[in-house]
């Protein structure tokens, strides 16, 4: 079953009834504003920090779960009913919410009145622009109220939501002509107010949430609105809203058009008042001159089109397959950016109090939008590095507003340095700026400890090689990619956080994983100190011999005890017994090490790599993915961790945890397998989901982090949509893998593994300064043509300058 359709043409998601089984969201915002925005129009809206600068309240568990922001009354004689359906759901004679790039459009009818409600966050603006139209479709005079409210949020997401002892007395409002300013806090440390305006002259308006509501009713049934009559409220403590009343009289055929914009202002702290408890107006004024007219906002769409072409025009295919199209060209390269912008913060499963950012979780986002943004991407990297340790171990986590490591949680998930490598080796095959190597990062953030940024992935490769256990695999620390094995912890308290908890030094327990990641990314360093020695402040060739050794070494460690027969062992725990073995009752095999290790090159040659892959096929593969273990352990063991705390067949305890399936996808591709590469692509891509959105319940254009497994009651059910590692690892897979445009060192690496439905395929990718138009198609000579000349291989070298290439390859 669907609950709507892709537009192509658009590229939007056309949701055709608010009853979707989950809220399904769009992004709005790409720089320092942005909001969450549902099918109904629920959600909330923030400037740069989901928690600490949280402009609009959002109630965490609250029925239905959607509500908030942006909410609108329209009085059409005894018709009362909201354009985007929530908060009034009066029933509509049309509804339509169209998710764009950076936008969201709202149709709807009732009573011959229509509606086009377009929300976006225009770029270099702080704000959200709602664009309300109505027109009256009828023979007759219409007399129409339109009611906004915005609930404000006291700043502090979290404060706001359970220190109201104090918050009930600091709420505080200014009103000025149709403008309603939100200055809590102003008097004394915050330069920042927020507010609420429409291009119209009031009839009304409220800022006290009770007087608005009354005291018995909700969002859905506000006593102004059923009056009729806003209250002219001014809030003093309490919980102070915005709320506008304006009033239309619109002739037979007659259109109107309503432009409110939420905004947000910062100000020097010399320049904060106009007078004493007035604040100072003028950036609010000058950023409202900028959306006063119809043919403003116009041009705002319109610049935020081109800045989406811009960004996705980097990378698209041609392919006959439709779903394959949208994804790639549209929804994938999306969501990668949405990663971008909020990591793991806010959205419907993340509530934007909790994690700061990952250190693992941004180094792999940043590998599927280093091609649209490697600019910012190279900030990141430099950003990364400075909360490495210096030992070369890393906080697991840092917060974008102070750009520091977080004591809270700490480091010791020894996967994480390994990260670094993948993303700043991943940068320098986009974009070519070894340079970035010299780059200076301090270490724990700690000004003059600075070095480069070759030094540090020296450091995240030599951590891995003094860190290990007694096969000579790697010590898992508290975690590695899997945040629920946790082998060091034995935690018997329910009051204690397994990210945090650890009680014994861990000196046994080893991840065959950590193993794959360390011969993948060793060699990638030691391929870049053999490429550019000149930015090493070390002996470039001595460590590029050491870790292409060690690389080796730790190859034949994992052939000689992390292979259990038919497929990878997981691990060893913290008494040096066997995970994801044969011989365990439960937690036989994962997925990790499968796909990781035939990445790695392990096993290839020899045979394990496919033996590895069959086995998954075999044992973990279903139609909505292939799950992370089998079979999923039933009861809660302290020698493991966090992962029997899940009931089976959920998150870590045999999910699909979408993430990881690209990495067997791209596995099968680098054996050959073009079938089944494409199957384990399409069982998670969303698009190809679609026609059971009511099983997957999530939206049917983001990549959600897990699928229930198997052995899950409501198998096939997904969740935590959108901000996931998955986005952009899937975009790795499908597009260096199974479309195989591939950035190297070398040049661009041309080498498809598509299954035979496919007999030709247009694709388009900007690489550097180049723009490749290539196409791929089937027949008898195989091989790579690059502008009319049969080339030797199949990588195209790059050369400086040149603007176009036409690329013919024969698969
Ligand atoms: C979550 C975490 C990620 C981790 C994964 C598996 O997605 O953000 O860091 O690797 O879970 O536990
Ligand atoms: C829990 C989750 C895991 C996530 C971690 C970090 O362990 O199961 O997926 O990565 O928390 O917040």
């Amino acid at each position: 079953m669907k609950y709507g359709f892709f537009d192509d043409q658009r590229k939007e998601y056309v949701i055709e009834t608010p009853a979707t089984p989950l809220p399904w969201i769009n992004y709005l915002g790409s720089e320092d504003f942005f909001s969450i925005i549902s099918q109904t129009g629920g959600g909330y809206s923030f400037y740069r920090d989901a928690k600490l600068r949280r402009l609009t309240r959002y109630r965490y568990n609250s029925v239905p779960s959607d509500t908030g922001s942006r909410m609108y009354y329209i009085a059409d004689g005894e018709a009362l009913w909201s354009p985007a359906f929530a908060p009034l759901r009066a029933p509509l004679e049309r509804f339509a919410c169209r998710h764009g790039l950076g936008y969201t459009v709202f149709e709807s009818a009732k009573n011959g009145l229509s509606a086009q409600l377009t929300c976006f966050v225009p770029i270099g603006a702080p704000c959200e622009v709602n664009h309300l139209v109505l027109t009256n479709q009828t023979d007759a005079v219409k007399e129409i109220d339109v009611v906004s409210a915005a609930e404000w949020c006291l700043w502090n997401a979290q404060e706001d939501a359970q220190n109201f002892q104090r918050t009930y007395n600091t709420g505080e409002v200014e009103i000025d002509g149709s403008t309603l300013y939100h200055k809590t806090e102003y008097r004394e440390r915050r330069n920042h107010y927020a507010f609420f305006a429409v291009n119209r002259e009031l009839t009304g308006f409220d800022t006290d949430r009770e007087a608005f509501l009354g005291r018995m009713n909700g969002w859905d049934s506000p006593q102004s609105v059923l009056e009729r009559k806003s209250r002219g409220s001014v809030a003093h403590g309490w919980t102070p809203i915005a709320s506008h009343r304006v009033h239309l009289t619109l002739k037979p055929g007659e259109r109107a058009g309503l432009i409110f914009v939420l905004g947000y202002a910062e100000l020097p702290q010399e320049e904060k008042w106009e007078a004493l408890d007035v604040i100072n107006k003028e950036p609010a004024k000058k950023l409202l001159s900028r959306f006063q007219s119809e043919e403003q906002v116009a041009l705002a769409l319109e610049e935020l089109a081109r800045y989406w072409e811009r960004l996705l025009g980097r990378f698209s295919v041609v392919s006959g397959d439709d779903k394959l199209n949208r994804m790639v060209n549209v929804w994938n390269q999306y969501q990668c950016m949405v990663t971008f912008n909020l990591s793991r913060s806010a959205s419907f499963f993340e509530s934007g109090m909790g994690r700061g950012m990952g250190f693992r979780d941004s180094c792999q986002d940043l590998l599927g939008f280093v091609h649209m943004v490697p600019e910012r991407a190279r900030q990141r990297i430099l950003d990364l590095a400075s909360v490495q340790l210096e030992d070369g171990s890393c906080y697991h986590q840092y917060q974008p507003l102070t750009k520091k490591g977080n004591a809270d949680v700490g480091g010791d998930f020894n996967d994480d340095p390994l990260w670094l490598i993948a993303c700043a080796a991943s940068y320098i095959r986009e974009t070519g700026d070894a340079a970035i190597l010299a780059e200076p990062a301090p270490f724990n953030s700690a000004p003059g400890t600075e070095a480069p940024l070759f030094e540090h992935l020296r450091r995240s490769a030599a951590f891995t090689a003094g860190h290990l256990g007694p096969h000579g695999l790697p010590l898992i620390g508290r975690a590695d990619w899997n945040d629920c094995l946790n082998f060091n912890c034995f935690s018997t308290d329910p009051d204690e956080n397994f990210q945090t908890a650890s009680n014994t030094v861990g000196e046994v327990a080893e991840s065959v994983f950590i193993a794959a990641m360390y011969i993948l990314y060793g060699k990638q360093f030691a391929e870049l100190c053999r490429r550019f020695p000149e930015y090493a402040p070390f002996d470039a060739a001595e460590q590029a011999r050491r870790f292409e050794t060690a690389a080796a070494e730790m190859e034949r460690s994992v052939l000689a005890s992390g292979w259990d027969g038919e497929w990878f062992l997981r691990a060893y725990d913290a008494f040096g017994d066997k995970i994801g073995s044969s011989e365990c009752a439960e937690g036989k095999i994962f997925i990790e090490p499968q796909g990781f290790c035939v990445m790695a090159g392990v096993g290839v040659k020899t045979g394990e790599a496919r033996k590895a892959l069959d086995s998954v096929m075999r044992l973990l593969t279903t139609k909505y993915g292939t799950c992370l273990l089998w079979p999923a352990y039933s009861v809660y063991d302290k020698r493991l961790g966090e992962i029997g705390s899940y009931p089976r067949g959920y998150k870590e305890n045999g999910s699909v945890f979408c993430h990881n399936n690209p990495w067997v996808s791209i596995a099968e591709t680098m054996l050959g397998n073009p079938e089944n590469a494409f199957g384990h692509y399409a069982r998670i891509a969303p698009a190809y989901t679609e026609d059971f959105s009511d099983i997957r319940r999530v939206e049917p254009y983001a990549y959600c982090q897990t699928i229930a497994g198997q052995e899950a009651p409501t198998q096939g059910e997904g969740k935590n949509s959108w901000l996931t590692g998955t986005a952009a690892w899937a975009f790795v897979n499908v597009s260096q893998y199974l479309l195989g445009v591939r950035p190297t060192l070398d040049g661009l690496e041309i080498a498809p593994c598509l299954p035979a439905a496919f007999q030709s395929v247009e694709i388009t990718r900007v690489w550097r300064d180049t723009k490749y138009s290539i196409t791929v198609f089937r027949g008898e000579e195989i091989g790579v043509t690059v502008d009319g000349q049969k080339i030797e291989g199949n990588i195209i070298p790059h050369k400086k300058g040149r603007k176009e290439c036409e690329v013919r390859v024969v698969i």
